[in-house]
């Protein structure tokens, strides 16, 4: 079956929509923002103003936990851009989904910021004109179809499970870890909604399904990419291995197209054979790129035991 039309393909994908909302919300867990803040932290900021020094965070810790709250921010942006993509075109499974991932999405920012602020981890005031920044902005999907935007978020939901996972553990912090690990949990149900949706996709249209899912992994960018400075930051983030290379293509990349069994599909037509042949090639090249960047790190590593030594 040829899915040349998106409204064609949600229409077909309504009944897994509802079948994957209702697993969702079974297994998803209800939690509260506030149970994870150590409210007895906080003080006036008009009697005490922030000052550097109050930070629990520093460094990369500190500029990791913004960049991954801006990213949530984002979600006015995010919510057009999937609602266009599949409630629009779809019924009511669709909505409802849209609607309640949403709903789930926005918890992220929430306790996020309460953490950061409450805790004096950054300056409220730099914080607060970025978002400004940031959503006056927006986020934008680019001329992604139904499938492509089916593919870009399974990839999107997962990169940043990860990325906040490890941003948490990076911090060292009991209880930025805490939250990170609840988010994250959230974020893997989204990928697993996406994925199987995916999967659902690839038994009606296999070879687009295939190009889509090329099309995202030959071009993937995290979310916050469009973030004042993002690419200075992205590389301070690998270079801590928060999210490198490394990660991307062992974590996030690989065990999706594992999962869909990418490379073992067959009858493809040639343009998706094409394009998997690409997806090869680019991997290896990552993989290289990945271990090159591992090396350099642990040559870095390495010449500041021997400084420490002396
Ligand atoms: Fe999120
Ligand atoms: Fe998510």
């Amino acid at each position: 079956m040829a899915i040349t039309d998106d409204r064609n393909l949600i229409g077909e994908l309504e009944p897994v929509a509802r079948e994957l909302l209702e697993r969702h919300l079974k297994v998803q867990k209800e939690w509260f923002p506030h149970d994870y803040i150590p409210y007895s932290m906080g003080r006036d900021f008009d009697k005490e103003p922030w000052t550097p020094d109050q930070s629990r965070l520093t460094g990369v810790a500190q500029m990791a936990f913004e960049v991954n709250l801006l990213t949530e921010d984002n979600l006015p942006s995010y919510h057009r851009e999937i609602y266009d993509m599949f409630a629009r075109r779809g019924d009511s499974a669709w909505i409802e989904w849209v609607h309640r991932w949403t709903a789930e999405e926005g918890r992220h920012a929430i306790v996020l910021r309460d953490y950061l602020i409450v805790t004096r981890a950054v300056d409220p005031v730099a914080l607060e004109r970025h978002r400004m920044e940031l959503l006056s902005v927006g986020y934008d999907r680019g001329d992604k179809n139904a499938l492509r935007g089916m593919a870009y978020v399974a990839f999107q939901e997962l990169a940043t499970r990860i990325s906040h996972r490890n941003t948490g553990r990076y911090s060292q912090d009991p209880v930025a870890d805490r939250i990170m690990a609840r988010i994250s949990a959230d974020e893997n149900l989204h990928m697993v909604f996406y994925r199987d949706m995916l999967s659902a996709a690839m038994r009606l249209a296999p070879s687009e399904a295939v190009e889509a899912i090329a099309d995202e992994v030959l071009r993937f960018e995290m979310p916050g990419a469009g973030m004042p400075e993002f690419s200075t930051k992205s590389v301070m983030i690998a270079k801590a291995g928060i999210y490198d290379l490394r990660v991307h293509h062992d974590d996030v990349v690989w065990p999706l197209l594992r999962h869909w069994g990418f490379f073992d599909i067959e009858n493809l037509d040639a343009e998706a054979e094409q394009k998997r042949t690409q997806v090869a090639e680019f991997l290896t090249g990552v993989d290289a790129m990945a271990k090159h960047y591992e090396e350099k790190r642990a040559r870095r590593e390495a010449r500041k035991q021997v400084a420490g030594q002396r």
